[in-house]
């Protein structure tokens, strides 16, 4: 009996066991001991708009904090906040992206005032905060503060906290023109997350003035399944550190939660050490490719006044930041992770992606993917850009590169002109898509979603009815084909695959270019399957979309079953000898199928003129038991006229076969057993709407010797 893994935590360590990081994983071991997570509110995804609705961080937040580099300590103070923005400035820093000067905790006295307000320390900000936000705004940046949902802040000197005191405090932000708050989750006396987290969201706004929400309850109350609502960021870890272990192990944290993220509402894995010291340029520079990967908030956490060159360098590649920024908001995903040599792969909005590889071993390693396992295809070639050496290659397929001890590669991969699917009938599970986003692990071919890796999934189950043929996906998902106008109709049944045991839901649409052209409205895990038929005359490029249904994307496995993709035009209007046509497909017995000649065995037209019970034919197929030709129609056909019978160079009343004619899965017309005694008999079969027409010769149950079986005259009425 199959159990879906349907909790985040239970996910997250089967997600850290294939990157081989459960034993010993001290980070991971504090996700895998939470407890069990509430039920999921709804996630977001592509379509849902964030609840805290308040229209910030479209793409993750860019800018710095002192907390990384100062800590508590002296340092912290207007001075060195000013100067920052100066940084920003005179560094192309501001160009590059980066926006909020922020502080952390320890910008305020340990005591409220007489009135209860928070009161700015004195001897690191003599002129207050608002002075200060007012020199970080006069440089076209902004500014953001810090405070706790909880009595106090989490440094052992106890400043004030907000909890009580949302609106006050809030109002008093807002007075100093603040933009941005942190707010962190210390001493906070155990009440309820979500109350604490919504009570400040609820202030902010009745402030009027836009502040970007950054929840820090470091993961603790599995923030992915709510704070959407509440927030526009939200730590997903314990802080970070600033040495290689603490880096990659939030990553790994940060990696398998990817689904929740989405415009207005990331995933934060916390601040930037990059250019602290505790790493080397190589490390950081992975650091920094893995938060853009993982579309991070970049929050420079060292101090730029005494940045390196190198440090300078990792944080102003605006390559790498173009990932991070990208407007489709994706949040990518690992597309395989053994060994410790792990792949990520992140959809962007023109269609490119951008792959990490990283080499988490000690020694330089060879890493590798595919275009199909970062998930596009379709094209004959892809243009390869290395986001830090800047170099540019093309590819058929492969991606690899020698990639150091601890290093990351990052290449933003473009595919080249997409190829049409060949006219006639298509599966679309035997074409190449030239986008795959999915919700949990990849998209599947002829299997369902198992979630995790390639083929884990079991055969594709609707209500009972099972499809060898089909996609198995996972809200929410968007897969794109290429269709260069020369398509005509896509039909596919779609419902939540039955191994989704406790529940699931999920809307199914299908869209020609922009143009919505079927919805298939919110299926259950107890409906049957839903047939969608969609028109696709003239469409340049086909989507299949699946959203939750409206209750987030658990239990969400979503098939989209025998999907039939119908491309090109059928014969002209008008009557056809078959043997002028070309087939899609011929399987013979023995021999070629062969046109306007008997079936000798070997060559092509080796036989002689088709010849049954005396009668000769100049037009026809020659066959050979067990055979099957089918022809694309397209729709627009109506009759197959032919004769049938056993050919006469098989000698007397040697060889007996059936000959069948299907229309699409509908057979139409039935010769019955025919033994080279017979004349010909004549079969008329109706093709009307018909997309293809398959003929059949099967040798009756008595074995295939001397069945050379003719299509004799047969002729196909097209309108
Ligand atoms: C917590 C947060 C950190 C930092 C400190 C300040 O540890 O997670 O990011 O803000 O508090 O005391």
């Amino acid at each position: 009996m199959y159990t879906e893994r349907h909790t985040v935590r239970a996910r997250l360590a089967t997600f850290a066991a294939t990157l081989g990081l459960l034993a010993g994983g001290g980070a991971l071991t504090a996700v895998t001991a939470q407890a069990a997570p509430a039920p999921p509110a709804a996630a977001p995804t592509p379509t849902a708009a964030p609840a805290v609705d308040n229209g910030l961080a479209r793409t993750p937040q860019m800018g710095f904090n002192n907390w990384n580099s100062t800590h508590c300590r002296a340092e912290f103070n207007e001075a060195m906040v000013k100067g920052i923005a100066d940084t920003f400035v005179s560094q192309g820093l501001k160009d590059a992206g980066y926006t909020y000067v922020n502080i952390d905790d320890c910008w305020a006295l340990p005591q409220r005032d007489a009135s209860g307000n928070l009161v700015p320390d004195p001897v690191r900000f003599p002129n207050g905060i608002k002075a200060v936000a007012d020199y970080v705004h006069s440089k076209g940046l902004k500014f953001g503060i810090y405070s706790s949902a909880g009595t106090k802040t989490c440094d052992v000197q106890g400043f004030p906290g907000g909890l009580g005191h949302e609106q006050q405090d809030a109002g008093l932000w807002a007075s100093w023109g603040v933009d941005y708050l942190k707010y962190d989750n210390c001493n906070n006396t155990g009440a309820d997350a979500q109350q604490r987290y919504t009570a400040m969201a609820n202030a902010l706004k009745a402030t009027g003035r836009p502040i970007l929400y950054s929840i820090c309850e470091w993961g603790e109350n599995q923030p992915w399944n709510w704070a959407a609502k509440t927030g526009n960021s939200w730590r997903t870890t314990g802080d970070i550190s600033d040495n290689w272990s603490s880096m990659i192990g939030i990553a790994h944290r940060n990696q398998g939660l990817a689904p929740y993220a989405g415009p207005g509402a990331w995933n934060d894995p916390d601040m930037l050490e990059v250019g602290n010291g505790g790493m080397t340029d190589t490390e950081y520079r992975t650091h920094f490719s893995l938060w853009a990967q993982m579309a991070a908030p970049l929050l420079i956490g060292s101090d730029l006044r005494s940045a390196s060159p190198a440090t300078l360098a990792i944080l102003k590649n605006t390559d790498v930041i173009a990932v991070d920024q990208d407007s489709l908001g994706k949040q990518g995903t690992v597309v395989s992770g053994s060994g410790g040599l792990v792949v990520m792969s992140k959809p962007l909005a023109d269609g490119s992606r951008s792959v990490t590889l990283t080499n988490e071993t000690t020694s330089a390693r060879t890493v590798s993917t595919t275009v199909e396992a970062i998930g596009i295809g379709g094209a004959s070639s892809y243009a390869l850009k290395d986001l830090w050496s800047k170099q540019t290659s093309t590819t058929t397929g492969t991606i690899s590169a020698s990639v150091p001890a601890h290093g990351t590669v990052m290449y933003r991969v473009t595919p080249g002109a997409p190829v049409p699917p060949p006219a006639g009938v298509n599966q679309l599970s035997e074409l190449a898509w030239t986008s795959a986003i999915n919700g949990w692990g990849p998209v599947e071919r002829d299997r369902s979603n198992g979630e995790q890796a390639t083929g884990d999934g079991r055969t594709l189950t609707i209500g009972g009815t099972t499809y060898a043929k089909g996609l198995g996906t996972h809200a929410a998902s968007d897969i794109t084909y290429h269709l260069g106008g020369t398509c005509r109709s896509l039909r596919v049944d779609v419902g939540v695959d039955d191994e989704s045991t406790a529940g699931g839901s999920a809307v199914f649409r299908i869209y020609r270019d922009a143009a919505l052209v079927a919805d298939s409205g919110p299926r259950t895990a107890s409906d049957p399957p839903t047939r969608l038929s969609a028109d696709l005359t003239g469409g340049t490029k086909l989507r299949l979309v699946v959203t939750d249904g409206g209750d987030g994307i658990d239990y969400d496995h979503a098939d989209w079953a025998a999907p039939t993709l119908t491309c090109g035009n059928g014969p002209a209007a008008g009557t056809h000898a078959l043997s002028d046509l070309q087939w899609a497909s011929a399987i013979n017995g023995w021999g070629p199928v062969e046109r306007d000649r008997s079936n000798a065995e070997q060559a092509t037209d080796d036989g002689r003129t088709l010849t049954i019970g005396g009668t000769t034919y100049a037009k026809g197929l020659g066959t050979h038991a067990a055979s099957s030709i089918t022809y694309y129609l397209g729709g627009g056909c109506s009759t197959l006229t032919t004769s049938v019978g056993i050919d006469d160079e098989s000698g007397g009343a040697n060889g007996s076969a059936v000959f069948q004619i299907y229309r699409d899965a509908a057979k139409v017309a039935d010769s019955g057993r025919l033994t080279g005694a017979e004349a010909p008999r004549a079969l008329t079969a109706d093709l009307s709407g018909g997309l293809e027409v398959r003929l059949v010769v099967t040798d009756s149950g008595d074995g295939i010797n001397y069945d050379h079986a003719d299509w004799a005259a047969p002729t196909l009425t097209c309108t």
